[in-house]
């Protein structure tokens, strides 16, 4: 069996092996065991809040249309005609009630349903009675406070157990505000020479904050003359089935209720109040928490949530074993004042994204790492131990603890893969 994973507690080490960020067979295993039997995130209800609307996307490989039916469920349409198999729905979003296919105008109501066909005499009375020339539905579609989820196995465990401590986080987020979270219009995309696994990590890694994005950190010293030195200081936690956390103090506003210097002193008065109503609906302690801590989360195998500056959705997908294709977008609670907004927005677009501080800084490490593993056969492991000897329940945010959650799991996914397919073989 392929050797991927070290974990050797006694020891205080853990290794991953380069190959799983250049081999071709292990990007099969990947598509075959993770992006088609584990949960993945499709998008927030508030993307499509009418009857009608619909949004494409892409989960796992598959082109999707995440739709809101008229008879008022959610519904991913695998967006491919029962016919001969264009994509139906060509517009990236809309309200309709129906689906028509180009190529030989068969139609579908916003369900999946065949509608009709030109030249229905051709055809036998009972050419759908079995159903299977309406578009196919994703058996398995589930949501936690609003993050819908798709999965493409339909005998997976349920999504509620799947996120496992994961729930506990997502809350966080969606406490901040009393009417819910709403996706922004607008998705950042762009691509990254580099295996998807690279940003997992980076994703909740906190190591590389200060190095990496030193510059960003310069420009928050420059803006508020309260911060001596930047501090990033916090914990970092295991969230079960291959999720993690880290969750810390820094020195950048959030819009909910840390205020910073470069915002107005109106904001301030404002965001004190909005501390105080945090106070009231979940006492001291978990206000704190809501409004003075940041949280980057990964739920495996790569939805990413930041509640940090603003609050980010992010996923990302290989399309070779050295490039991935990443697509996020922020959220915010609903209702939220113009001003407070704003300020959101700027702080999100400031750090994060292709013209951000940070995005750019993080492709570049990622690229370095995918470039130098030229040389896997002479230099064939990752070192991702930082902290083990603390013990993990004393793991700071700067430790490695988030990786190695996620590596333990990938490393039981993928081995069982492996074992499958020799036994098919033998
Ligand atoms: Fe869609 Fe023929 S392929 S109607």
């Amino acid at each position: 069996m392929k050797e991927i994973l070290r974990d050797n507690i006694d020891k205080n080490e853990f290794l991953v092996h380069r190959s799983v960020f250049t081999d071709k067979e292990i990007l099969a295993h990947e598509r075959a065991e993770i992006f088609s039997k584990c949960w993945l995130f499709i998008g927030h209800e508030t993307e499509v809040p009418n009857a009608g609307d619909y949004k494409r996307k892409k989960v796992g490989g598959r082109n999707l249309v995440l739709v809101h039916s008229h008879d008022g469920e959610i519904r991913a349409l695998y967006n491919t005609c029962p016919h001969r198999g264009a994509l139906v729905c060509r517009e990236n979003e809309g309200n309709s009630r129906v689906f028509r296919c180009f190529y030989h105008a068969w139609s579908f109501t916003n369900d999946g349903k065949l509608q009709g066909m030109p030249g229905k005499d051709g055809f036998p009375e009972d050419f759908n009675d079995c159903g299977t020339k309406d578009m196919k539905a994703v058996n398995r579609v589930e949501q936690y406070r609003g993050f819908i989820f798709v999965n493409f196995d339909d005998d997976a465990m349920s999504l509620d157990e799947y996120l496992a401590g994961a729930k506990e986080y997502i809350d966080l987020a969606v406490d901040q505000s009393e009417h819910g979270l709403e996706a922004l219009g607008g998705v950042q995309q762009y691509s990254v020479r580099a295996n998807w696994k690279l940003l997992a990590e980076n994703s909740v890694d906190l190591y590389h904050g200060m190095p990496t994005h030193k510059t960003y950190f310069d420009i928050k010293l420059a803006q508020d003359p309260e911060i001596k030195k930047v501090k990033l200081e916090g914990r970092g936690k295991d969230l079960g089935n291959g999720h993690a956390v880290m969750e810390y103090m820094a020195p950048w506003g959030r819009p909910i209720a840390q205020w910073t210097a470069i915002w107005s002193e109106a904001l301030k008065a404002d965001m004190e109040k909005m501390k105080e109503r945090l106070v009231e609906r979940f006492g001291e302690e978990r206000a704190d928490r809501i409004a003075n801590y940041n949280r980057n989360i990964i739920i495996f195998p790569n939805l990413v949530i930041n509640d940090i500056m603003a609050i980010t959705a992010r996923t990302f997908y290989p399309t070779s074993p050295d490039y991935l294709e990443v697509s996020g977008y922020s959220l915010a609670p609903v209702g939220e004042p113009a001003d407070h907004r704003l300020a959101r927005n700027n702080n999100f677009l400031e750090f994060l994204g292709p013209g951000g501080f940070a995005t750019p800084d993080d492709n570049e490490a990622l690229e370095l790492c995918q470039e130098a593993y030229t040389n896997n056969t002479e230099v064939e492991w990752n070192d991702i131990s930082k902290g083990m000897v603390r013990g993990e329940e004393n793991t700071l945010a700067t430790d490695e603890l988030q990786m190695r959650s996620f590596w333990r799991q990938y490393n039981k996914v993928i081995q069982a893969s492996i074992m499958n397919q020799e036994a098919s073989l033998k």
